[in-house]
């Protein structure tokens, strides 16, 4: 299986070839706690549950399509980050992979803080009682008013990403009579996505300030000068669903130059580090994520290593996992509705939801997992294809999944690790309505993110 990184962006990384697809499972039933939340296993009778719940309870009271969370599996992982980092390093969850109010509560409680990246995420995560200091504000194109509020809200750093916002979120801050803690985000030259990294067409991208041509170090010396600012440290973001540590070291490399060249410019040693997110999770049981603690002690070593290279104080080092912290926590609940078999092809299993709730597979040739979860089976396995009811063809859930033959309609299957990037990125295509998060814990069930309904749909829609 090619798990290159592609030249061409992430897109094209993690391409099946064509016709490709692994080996049957042994075991049909079987449900991988690689890429199931920590509570999910069969009941006597062959249900699934999750949290002490079963699905065809939670697909009887909640309806499908639906989005399950285990709760204490997001906590237990948040934690598990957390504790990885200890005192003296910060973990931001990004908001971008799944934000709720109740996920931001939880995050609060688990001792995280929270990346956001426009106005909606930040008035969803002050509105849910996280202190505006442990949030911090991203974007590449951040717009007036959203840095105004940040920064009347009091956002712990905004993470600044060009030229132009330099000043503009000085001018803002200093008129709101604020001096804005800030860092600047960086483009190392490094590209990492799934098992490997690129070093090279890297800067082609819209994101930071590129190191290169001494742009970052302008930067910086800018940023030094003005009074709306206080500078605390650089940022850098390599890519998403990375498994490989080398991209990180390259990365650190680079920032750490940069530090030891304001310190020799300015005299000024920058007291923290942002690494960024991009830690990858199983997504099929081929894949091998590494755990929150050993990420934590390789990037400490390396940026401890670099800085005592460089004779610098090591920095603060702070994290912004999103998909490693919510993705392996969800799976999407679906009933079947049809069954084509397609002689020598596969067979094609229609679902209540597609693309409008799961865009990765259509938009990044992302790989799944799926399994039939109302009942157990001991038929034959079948090559399948989950796909969605909507009007395109590329509507598909699961490329190639392994299914049993008795599959009917009405059977409940469920992809996992559908926690990040799915409700996120959902929408409404064909007038669908996005699906409900419903947050499973301790044998009790309840919605956390309400299923869209079509009042809500003509709402807006003026006429
Ligand atoms: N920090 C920054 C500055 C980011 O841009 C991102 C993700 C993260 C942290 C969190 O990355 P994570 O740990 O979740 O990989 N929609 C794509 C992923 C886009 C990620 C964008 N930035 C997907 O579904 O795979």
């Amino acid at each position: 299986m090619s798990r290159s990184a592609h030249p061409a962006g992430p897109r094209y990384a993690d391409v099946l070839p064509e016709g490709h697809y692994s080996a049957p499972p042994a075991d049909l039933n079987a449900l991988d706690p690689k890429v199931w939340a920590q509570t999910v296993t069969r009941d006597e009778h062959g249900v699934a549950t999750v949290g002490g719940v079963d699905v065809k309870r939670l697909a009887e009271e909640f309806g499908t399509p639906a989005y399950v969370m285990d709760e204490a599996d997001f906590r237990a992982r948040a934690r598990a980050w957390r504790t990885a980092f200890g005192p003296d390093a910060d973990v931001f969850y990004a908001g971008k992979a799944f934000l709720s109010r109740a996920v931001v509560r939880w995050l609060h409680e688990e001792g995280l803080n929270l990346d956001v990246c426009s106005g909606g995420e930040l008035t969803t995560a002050l509105s849910a009682g996280m202190p505006a200091e442990r949030i911090a504000f991203h974007g590449n194109n951040k717009s007036a008013e959203e840095i105004e509020r940040a920064v009347t809200a009091g956002v712990g750093r905004i993470v600044l990403d060009s030229f132009q916002e330099i000043v503009r979120v000085a001018h803002i801050a200093q008129s709101l009579g604020k001096r804005q803690r800030v860092q600047i985000r960086i483009t190392v030259g490094v590209e990492a996505h799934t098992h490997e990294f690129i070093a090279t067409a890297h800067e082609d991208q819209k994101f930071g300030i590129p190191l290169a041509g001494g742009q970052a170090a302008e930067a910086v010396r800018r940023a030094l000068q003005l009074d709306g600012l206080e500078l605390i440290g650089i940022h850098s973001h390599i890519g998403s669903q990375i498994f490989d540590m080398s991209g990180f070291e390259v990365a650190a490399h680079r920032v750490v130059s940069l530090l030891r060249s304001v310190r020799d410019e300015h005299g000024v040693e920058l007291p923290e580090i942002d690494l960024g997110g991009g830690l990858g999770i199983a997504y099929t049981s081929d894949d091998d994520p590494r755990e929150p603690h050993e990420i934590a002690k390789a990037l400490t070593e390396i940026v401890t290593r670099e800085c005592e290279a460089a004779k610098l104080r090591t920095p603060r080092i702070s994290v912004e996992p999103g998909r490693a912290v919510v993705g392996p926590t969800a799976f999407t609940l679906y009933e079947v509705g049809t069954i084509k078999p397609l002689d020598g092809l596969r067979t094609y299993v229609s679902v209540d939801g597609g693309m409008s709730d799961n865009i990765r597979t259509a938009l990044y040739d992302a790989e799944y997992s799926v399994a039939l979860v109302s009942r157990s089976s001991d038929a034959e396995p079948m090559l399948a294809r989950v796909v969605g009811k909507h009007c395109e063809s590329g509507d598909i859930v699961v490329r190639d999944a392994f299914l049993p033959a008795d599959l009917a309609p009405g059977d409940l299957i469920a992809v996992p690790a559908t926690g990040a990037y799915c409700r996120s990125m959902a929408s409404n295509y064909n007038h669908v309505t996005r699906p409900p998060v419903v947050a499973v814990r301790d044998g009790e069930a309840r919605v956390i993110v309400r299923r869209e309904t079509e009042e809500d749909l003509l709402r807006l829609d003026v006429g």
